[in-house]
């Protein structure tokens, strides 16, 4: 009898140990993929001066990836982003768009720098391209999908669609989805900012 119960509390207790494993292994995994989006990237702005992730201290970022000759997702991920800025009020200043290129071949500076004078892009958005190599590990360091559709002069770009919300610190913070009405992606970076 006694010799059963003891049995028994061992085997509840490993039983206990396999599922505070098991916890902390999920709470690892779950947190990997936030530690895991962003890092160094070596690129260039739309002004031609050299640029690195140090670009992303002492501001929060939405970053996010595609190309100027995208057709819709970009110009609406940009658009949003901008709509939602006006919506932070006082906090719009603490805030900086980073759009980074995955078509260089097309998007030189000069290209980048035209088409974020449009007169609704925040002043402070900032316009990264490189070269192609530089672009690859910029956007693996992002896991970033984007892949070439077609040939010849009009082919286009296939890219992943989310905004990565970085912190002043340069961490990846959050992600905010393609598409969302520009109050909940300001409603999204306030709560962020709010801590
Ligand atoms: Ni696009």
């Amino acid at each position: 009898m006694l010799r059963q119960r003891l049995v028994l509390i061992v085997v509840c207790l490993l039983g206990l140990l396999v599922v505070a494993g098991l916890a902390w292994r999920a709470n690892t995994l779950g947190r990997q993929p936030a530690a895991a989006v962003g890092g160094p990237f070596q690129l260039v702005d739309q002004n031609g001066t050299p640029t690195t992730e140090k670009v992303l201290k002492g501001k929060w970022s939405a970053v996010f990836f595609g190309f100027t000759y995208c057709p819709d997702v970009c110009p609406g991920t940009l658009q949003g982003l901008a709509a939602a800025t006006e919506q932070l009020g006082p906090k719009a200043k603490d805030l900086q768009i980073v759009f980074i290129s995955i078509d260089p071949e097309r998007d030189t500076p000069a290209q980048m720098k035209a088409y974020l004078s449009a007169d609704y892009v925040p002043k402070s958005t900032i316009g990264l391209t490189g070269t192609q190599a530089q672009v690859d590990a910029a956007a693996k360091a992002y896991k970033v999908y984007y892949a070439k559709v077609g040939t010849g002069p009009g082919y286009t770009m296939d890219h992943s669609t989310a905004i990565y919300l970085m912190d002043p610190k340069g961490r990846f913070k959050t992600v905010i989805p393609y598409n969302q009405p520009p109050a909940d992606i300001a409603a999204r970076i306030k709560a962020a900012m709010a801590g």
